[in-house]
C-alpha cells in the first residue's frame, strides 16, 4: 500500500462484519486498518458467523469480538453503548440486504442494528451480495433511505461472483477500503489542522538535502546531506495546517503526505526555485540544505579525461539562497540552520545577524550520535533580537519530534507582538 501510514492518531473502526461470502475479505481488511495505526474492534452478526470465526477476528485485531447484543459478560467488559461512543466510524463490509433493510427501517432487534442507532460516528457500508439482490428494487429502496440519512455507501464492484453470476455486487478489495478509509481521516484531519493549527493559512517553503554542483556530463560535487531534517519539517509544517512547499536536492526519501515537492539539483537551480515560490506568496521560509559552498566555474561539455598527475578545477561562490531571500522587499519569515563543529552558538548566533534571519536552529554536528545521517538530532535555536525571545535548547530527540518544536518555535515568533519603538 502506498499511503502515508504516520499521520492517523489513534482513530478507533467499529468493523461490523455481515453474513455473506465476502467476509473472509473482512479479516484482510483487518490487518490493513491496523497497518494503518487504526484501533480495531469486530462486531459480527450472527449470518457472519456462518462465513467466519469470531477467534479469526480476534486474533487479527488483538481485541474481543462482539457478537451479542443481551450478554452479560460482554456488556460488563465493552458495552454496546460504550461500544457506540468508542466508534469514531461504523464500518460495515460486507453488508448484506438483510442489515441494509434493518438499517433503513431502524429495527434493533441485534447488536449490530442496536450500535448503528445509538452510534453518532459516521456510517460506511459497503453492501456485497449476488448481483439480482443488489438490483432489486427494495435493496435499492433501502439504499436511497440510507443515504438520505447521511450513511455513506461504498458501491460495490462490478464482476464475477461467489455464486457464479456476473454483475454489480462485489465488495470491493480490502487495500482498496482501507485507502478510502484512511483517505477520510487524512481530510477531517487536515480540515482541523488548516482551521485551527498552528501555522493554518501559511504557505511555508522548505529547502532540504544536498546540492549537486556538475563538474562534467558524469561528475558532481556534493555532501552527504540526507535531507532527513527539512522532510521531517515540511511534514510537521503541513500537519500544522500550511501549505507546503518542499525544495528537494537529489535524496532518496519519499514526499511527505500533502506537500508539494519541486527536485532540484544545483544551487542556483535551488535559488531560482526559492525566489518563483517567493513571487507565488510566501509567509515562512525554512533553509535546511545542505548548499554547496562552491560550483565547478566552468563545467566541462564532455567527460574530462584522465590526463597528468592532478588536475585543477576552479571554482566559484554559490549565491547564498537564505540570504538573497532574507534580502527581498517583501521578505517571509526567515529560518536557517548551522551546522558547526565548534563555537557553535557563537558561529549560529553570527549567521542569524549576517543571513537577516528571524531564526536559526543549529547543532553540532562533530557529535557523532546526532546530525547528518542520524534519525536523531538536538539543537538550540536562537531569534532575532526584535522578538526578545529567550534562546530555546531542543534536547535530543527523533527528527519528528525535533521539526515539532522548531514549529512550536516558529509560531511562538509569528505570535510575539513586536513593541513599537
Ligand atoms: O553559511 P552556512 O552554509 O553555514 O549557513 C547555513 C544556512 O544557510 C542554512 O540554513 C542553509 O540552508 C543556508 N544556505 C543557503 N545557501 C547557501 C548556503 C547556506 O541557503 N549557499
Amino acid at each position: 500500500m502506498s499511503f502515508d501510514l504516520s499521520v492517523i492518531p489513534n482513530k478507533n473502526i467499529v468493523l461490523a462484519v455481515t453474513g455473506g461470502i465476502a467476509a473472509y475479505k473482512s479479516a484482510i481488511l483487518v490487518r490493513r486498518l491496523k497497518d494503518v495505526g487504526f484501533n480495531v474492534r469486530v462486531v459480527m452478526t450472527q449470518g457472519a458467523q456462518a462465513f467466519i470465526t469470531p477467534l479469526t477476528f480476534q486474533a487479527l485485531s488483538g481485541n474481543p469480538v462482539h457478537t451479542e447484543l443481551l450478554n452479560p459478560e460482554a456488556e460488563a467488559g465493552m458495552g454496546h453503548i460504550e461500544l457506540a461512543r468508542w466508534a469514531d466510524l461504523l464500518l460495515v463490509a460486507p453488508a448484506s440486504c438483510d442489515t441494509l433493510a434493518k438499517f433503513a427501517a431502524g429495527l434493533a432487534d441485534d447488536l449490530l442494528s442496536t450500535l448503528y442507532l445509538a452510534t453518532k460516528s459516521p456510517v460506511w457500508v459497503a453492501p456485497a451480495m449476488n448481483q439480482q439482490m443488489w438490483a432489486a428494487k427494495a435493496t435499492q429502496r433501502n439504499l436511497n433511505t440510507l443515504v438520505q440519512d447521511g450513511v455513506h455507501v461504498i458501491m460495490p464492484d462490478a464482476g464475477s461472483q461467489a455464486c457464479g453470476d456476473v454483475g454489480l455486487g462485489r465488495m470491493p478489495e480490502p487495500e482498496d477500503l482501507a485507502r478510502q478509509v484512511t483517505e477520510y481521516f487524512h481530510k477531517a484531519q487536515r480540515a482541523i489542522a488548516e482551521k485551527f493549527g498552528m501555522l493554518a493559512g501559511k504557505h511555508v517553503v522548505v529547502t532540504a538535502g544536498p546540492t549537486r554542483e556538475a563538474m562534467d556530463p558524469v561528475r558532481y560535487i556534493s555532501n552527504h546531506s540526507t535531507g532527513k531534517m527539512g522532510f521531517a519539517l515540511a511534514a510537521a509544517c503541513y500537519a500544522a495546517g500550511a501549505k507546503v512547499t518542499l525544495i528537494a536536492g537529489p535524496v532518496s526519501l519519499d514526499t511527505p503526505n500533502g506537500v508539494r515537492r519541486m527536485n532540484v539539483s544545483s544551487a542556483v537551480q535551488m535559488l531560482d526555485i526559492s525566489m518563483q515560490m517567493l513571487d507565488e506568496g510566501c509567509d515562512i521560509f525554512i533553509a535546511t540544505a545542505a548548499v554547496a559552498d562552491y560550483r565547478v566555474a566552468e563545467v566541462a561539455e564532455h567527460k574530462i579525461k584522465k590526463a597528468g598527475d592532478d588536475l585543477n578545477i576552479s571554482l566559484i561562490k554559490n549565491p547564498d539562497i537564505v540570504a538573497t531571500i532574507a534580502q527581498q522587499q517583501k521578505r517571509p519569515f526567515m529560518v536557517g540552520f548551522a551546522a558547526e563543529t565548534r563555537n557553535v552558538e557563537e558561529y549560529a548566533a553570527g549567521k542569524l545577524v549576517a543571513k537577516k534571519l528571524d531564526m536559526i536552529a543549529c547543532n553540532d554536528v562533530s557529535r557523532a550520535d546526532i546530525g547528518f545521517a542520524s534519525d536523531e538530532n538536538a539543537m538550540i535555536v536562537f531569534f532575532a533580537e526584535q522578538y526578545q525571545m529567550q534562546k530555546r535548547d531542543l534536547e535530543k530527540a527523533s527528527k519528528q519530534e525535533i521539526a515539532q518544536q522548531l514549529v512550536e518555535a516558529i509560531h511562538d515568533a509569528l505570535h510575539y507582538e513586536i513593541e513599537p519603538v
